[in-house]
């Protein structure tokens, strides 16, 4: 896309690409943005693998055990921002919006449906994430054990919707930065001092 710095609509249609393209390949940095959510007064942010972008929408979909403690810390406040940069194309995106957390339901039957059987292993750990233990290798899961499909009781889906866009991009002859925020169907869009 040539030349996408010149105008702001162009600069959210190259934003909308490059967390598109995260989702498929794998070697884009937008592939593992970090999601970062309110933990009581604190902040939390971790790496997540992006499983979908849904453009018209302005969802994402991430994958995470629901006996995790981030699942709690979401439900107790489910406003978030996802943050990815990506050095090859030298772009910043920044994302403000809140998730919603699906267990069980047709949501995460569908996207289990459509899960890798070696992502699915993961969810047969068999106890929560994040809890404290002795020795690590107890934990190793062995392959030839587990039932995958049991994995699906800890199985959730969490699909963060944004209302704020920010790309900054680096650019040698002058950096370009923008943000873009949604009300309802209106959309405000502005440069930004970089
Ligand atoms: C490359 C990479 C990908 C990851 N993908 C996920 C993911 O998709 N979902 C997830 O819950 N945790 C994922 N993690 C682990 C999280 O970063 C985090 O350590 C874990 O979920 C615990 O987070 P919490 O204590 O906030 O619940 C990933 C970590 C790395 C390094």
């Amino acid at each position: 896309m040539k030349d996408f710095e010149n105008s702001l609509d162009t600069m959210l249609e190259k934003a909308f690409k490059t967390i598109s393209n995260g989702v498929e390949n794998t070697k884009s940095y937008f592939h593992t943005p970090t999601v970062c959510t309110f933990e009581g007064q604190d902040i939390s942010a971790r790496t997540v693998v992006l499983r979908e972008f849904n453009e018209q929408e302005r969802i994402l979909r991430f994958h995470t055990d629901q006996r995790s403690p981030k699942i709690f810390q979401i439900r107790e406040n489910n406003i978030a921002t996802v943050h990815a940069y990506d050095q090859e194309e030298k772009i910043q995106i920044r994302l403000k919006g809140s998730i919603e957390i699906h267990h069980q339901d047709s949501i995460t039957k569908n996207a289990w449906k459509n899960t890798r059987e070696m992502s699915k292993e993961c969810y047969s750990v068999k106890d929560s994430p994040s809890k404290e233990i002795d020795n690590p290798v107890e934990f190793d899961i062995d392959k030839n054990q587990i039932d995958r499909e049991m994995g699906y009781e800890n199985f959730a889906v969490n699909l963060f919707t944004f209302q704020y866009l920010e790309i900054l991009y680096l650019k040698r002859s002058g950096h370009r930065r923008a943000m873009f925020k949604w009300d309802n169907d209106e959309i405000k869009k502005n440069w930004l001092i970089p």
